[in-house]
């Protein structure tokens, strides 16, 4: 494990000095040592420890969610990288299961659970969230991680979250939130708030909407019948790597007046994540019960014991 890290010390970014490795050094040494399983990466105009660098942000975040050996999950949104998904399969250990839903993305998924040792904790389930294939209750938690901004617009959100809490009798959502404490948050912000228009220029639909405020959030989660028992932000303070998207991208947008301000705005969100890298956003947390059944409430609240598979 030392071996695959030691040469990736030196790598810097900009505003972001600390080294990945003594990132590992605070992590459990059980995690730190799924993470070295995973094989560096050669993706266009990515650090080759992207992938890990991520991982490590959805550990922390997942650090919140009371996630205990045993525990049945349901993730949605799991993305093409799986990159919540090895973090929660850690979590629930070798008794537990995590059900991945993914509507289409899958290219690198079995590929990197695989490479994490996880294989035999994750089911990967091709569907769409709004309606899961699985009676009421099946599950003790349902999580969806930086992946409520994939949802499209507010109804599908409030269907989706609806579904998860039939499901499950506890609900984890964990999501940037659009503040920048720093200037490598706002470099990231200034990117990523392109992507919308960028998309629907692009592919026609909406992708990667803007991140809602907490409280937004929170209301969106009561209209889907939840009662939100815990709320709070996370500052983790990582590097993010996954808001850039190339000029040429921009390029292929048709209508010459929106293609000139889209790329100016990407010329001046380039100049700041040249100058300052780019930093999560502090992290909306969210834990809802799907009644105000005591039982639940308690649960949620991590003060029972999951009912295990
Ligand atoms: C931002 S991505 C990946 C998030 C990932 N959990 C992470 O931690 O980076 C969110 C994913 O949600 C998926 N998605 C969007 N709407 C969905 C739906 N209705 N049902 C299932 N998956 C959906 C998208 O295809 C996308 O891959």
């Amino acid at each position: 494990m030392v071996r695959l890290w030691a040469g990736l010390c030196t790598l810097t970014r900009p505003g972001f000095t600390d080294s990945f490795e003594s990132q590992l050094g605070q992590v459990d040494p059980s995690f730190a040592a799924v993470l070295s399983k995973i094989p560096l990466r050669d993706d266009h105009q990515l650090p080759p420890d992207w992938l890990h660098w991520e991982m490590l942000e959805r550990y922390r975040v997942l650090e919140r969610a009371g996630v205990e050996a045993g525990t049945r999950v349901l993730e949605v949104g799991a993305g093409g990288h799986a990159i919540a998904t090895v973090p929660l399969a850690h979590l629930v250990g070798e008794s537990g299961r995590v059900v991945a839903v993914e509507r289409e993305r899958w290219t690198f998924f079995q590929q990197t659970v695989e490479d994490a040792g996880m294989g035999g904790r994750v089911l990967p389930m091709a569907c769409d969230a709004r309606r899961l294939p699985f009676p009421s209750e099946t599950f003790n938690l349902a999580a969806c991680v930086h992946g409520v901004r994939s949802l499209r617009s507010e109804a599908i959100m409030v269907e989706v979250f609806r579904e998860m809490l039939r499901v499950a009798p506890c609900l984890f959502l964990a999501e940037s939130l659009p503040v920048a404490r720093n200037k490598a948050q706002l470099a990231h912000l200034e990117m990523y708030n392109l992507r919308e228009e960028i998309f629907e220029q692009v592919l026609g639909h909406k992708d990667d909407l803007h991140y809602k405020p907490l409280e937004g959030l929170v209301d969106l989660l009561k209209e889907a019948g939840g009662t939100v028992v815990e709320s709070r932000v996370l500052d983790t303070g990582l590097p993010h790597f996954l808001a850039f998207l190339p000029r040429e991208y921009v390029e292929r947008i048709q209508d010459d007046t929106v293609r000139m301000d889209l790329l100016n705005r990407w010329e001046k969100a380039n100049w700041l994540l040249e100058r300052h890298g780019a930093e999560h956003p502090p992290v909306g947390i969210l834990v809802a019960a799907g009644s105000t059944k005591n039982s639940d409430l308690l649960l949620c609240r991590g003060d029972s014991t999951p009912k295990g598979l």
